[in-house]
């Protein structure tokens, strides 16, 4: 990381990088992506309102409007369900039927325990990051407008986790989540088999239904088969209204290593939320503790140097060496030696932290057969699951690779814009661009010095 306001040359980058300027598109990105009081994750191949981009983008709001950071998170939880769930999409009114597959209409009835009536969301959830967003934004904010915003927003928050804890939980106290879609890494190696077992829909009808491949190439996207396989997913959780008794005879219920890990993460910073709203904050601490010593006694993979994802239907470890496998390094009392493990497999062959040629945390281990580096999540570089180990390994006071994850972090995008992902090793920009988490998220690592540690 350079100094904030300075011109930089990168590892790898044969000239400075304009970091004023790169600031000042990332503002103007997210003021584009603006629709009201929510951002759009990029506008016309997600033109509504996402959960975890919504956390991500007030990351990126703190440095630009605090208000609208905490506006954009509320907007989100206006849209919670009566059993506390903060629905994975939040679909915009004003946008037609079929600007997105699969919208509104695919998600219905919505159920008794769903959102308030004339709200359309999806069924499912995402990775829990929002505890995290509010108190950095709190954090860098402090002031009577922030506790306002953190006394509306700590009920709410408390609520979208005792829903996981409690209705998603599975055997040894991890929560699980049912639909690729739920981890945000949707097509993942890690899913391969769980979501082959799991069935699929008639393929052939699967194109006429696509709306992704009209703002993006289909070789940066999941396949049809992909999309056969997550619309039987969605349809077995919606036909039997959404319920979460019996999750392990649902067609695809999995331990996701980074839902897990960032569900402990957050509820660590509810713990820093309720001491601040005058809540007690005893019982996050001590749920997080217990979820945070699941996730390492039952997901750790040695063989793999990382932890792995398990099929709650089976009993099986996933063994498939992702990105995912990597975050829980967010959560502060590892056991001993895991630091140095998940360091050596994040700086090795298979994701190359640091090494020359390698552009940040590819999501998927580059030297696996099927190791697809322009392929949503089964290869690229991403900025946020990067924001989530730079924020780890300044957690642990990994001052070098922090940096080192930084500079390639403004160098991706220095180079391609504000691409949805990133080609690992050539850094061509892939996927949609004017993309609201890699604008927000790059705000947040050009303010930040490598070496402030979270606690
Ligand atoms: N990321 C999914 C999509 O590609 C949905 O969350 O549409």
């Amino acid at each position: 990381m350079p100094p904030r306001g300075t011109a930089r040359t990168g590892p790898g980058s044969p000239g400075g990088v304009d970091v004023a300027g790169l600031r000042a598109r990332a503002a103007a990105t997210l003021l584009r992506n603006r629709r009201g009081s929510t951002t759009v994750p990029t506008g016309a191949l997600y033109p509504h309102q996402w959960s975890w981009d919504s956390a991500f983008i007030a990351v990126g709001l703190a440095h630009v409007d605090p208000g609208r950071a905490f506006a954009e998170l509320a907007a989100l939880h206006e849209a919670q369900w009566r059993d506390g769930r903060v629905p994975q999409i939040v679909f915009n009114p004003a946008v037609p039927e079929d600007a997105y597959f699969p919208g509104p209409a695919s998600w219905r009835p919505l159920p008794p325990h769903g959102p308030a009536p004339g709200v359309s969301t999806t069924g499912l959830v995402q990775p829990p990051v929002h505890a995290a967003a509010v108190l950095a934004v709190a954090e860098r904010h402090p002031g009577a407008a922030t506790d306002a915003a953190l006394r509306h927003l700590y009920p709410r928050l408390a609520r979208s986790h005792d829903y996981l804890f409690e209705r998603r939980r599975v055997a040894s106290g991890l929560v699980a989540v049912v639909h690729p879609w739920e981890t945000g890494l949707d097509n993942s190696p890690a899913w391969d088999e769980p979501l082959r077992a799991a069935g699929a829909g008639p393929v052939e009808a699967v194109p006429g239904l696509r709306r992704d491949l009209r703002h993006a190439e289909a070789g940066h996207r999941p396949t049809d088969q992909d999309y056969a396989r997550y619309l039987a997913v969605v349809a077995a959780y919606r036909d039997r209204g959404y319920a979460d008794d019996d999750l392990t005879d649902l067609p695809f219920c999995v331990v996701d290593p980074l839902f897990c890990a960032v569900l402990a993460w957050s509820e660590h910073a509810l713990a820093g939320l309720a001491r601040r709203v005058g809540a007690d904050p005893g019982r996050h601490v001590e749920r997080a503790g217990e979820l945070a010593h699941q996730v390492h006694a039952r997901l750790f993979d040695p063989a793999l140097g990382c932890y792995a994802a398990l099929d709650a239907r089976t009993g099986r470890t996933v063994p498939r060496r992702t990105v995912a496998g990597l975050v829980p390094l967010l959560l502060p009392d590892l056991p001993a030696g895991r630091r140095s493990a998940l360091l050596a497999t994040l700086t090795g062959p298979a994701f190359g932290l640091g090494s020359p040629g390698v552009r940040g945390v590819p999501s998927y281990d580059l030297t696996a057969p099927d190791a697809d580096p322009r392929r949503y999540w089964r290869g690229p570089t991403w900025m946020n699951t990067n924001w989530l180990l730079w924020t780890a390994l300044r957690d642990h006071g990994e001052a070098d690779l922090a940096r080192r994850l930084a500079a390639d972090a403004v160098d991706l995008v220095a180079g391609a814009g504000f691409r949805e992902y990133f080609h690992p090793l050539t850094g061509e920009g892939l996927g949609a661009d004017d993309f609201s988490w890699t604008a927000a998220l790059l705000l947040d690592v050009l303010a930040h010095g490598p070496e402030e540690p979270r606690w």
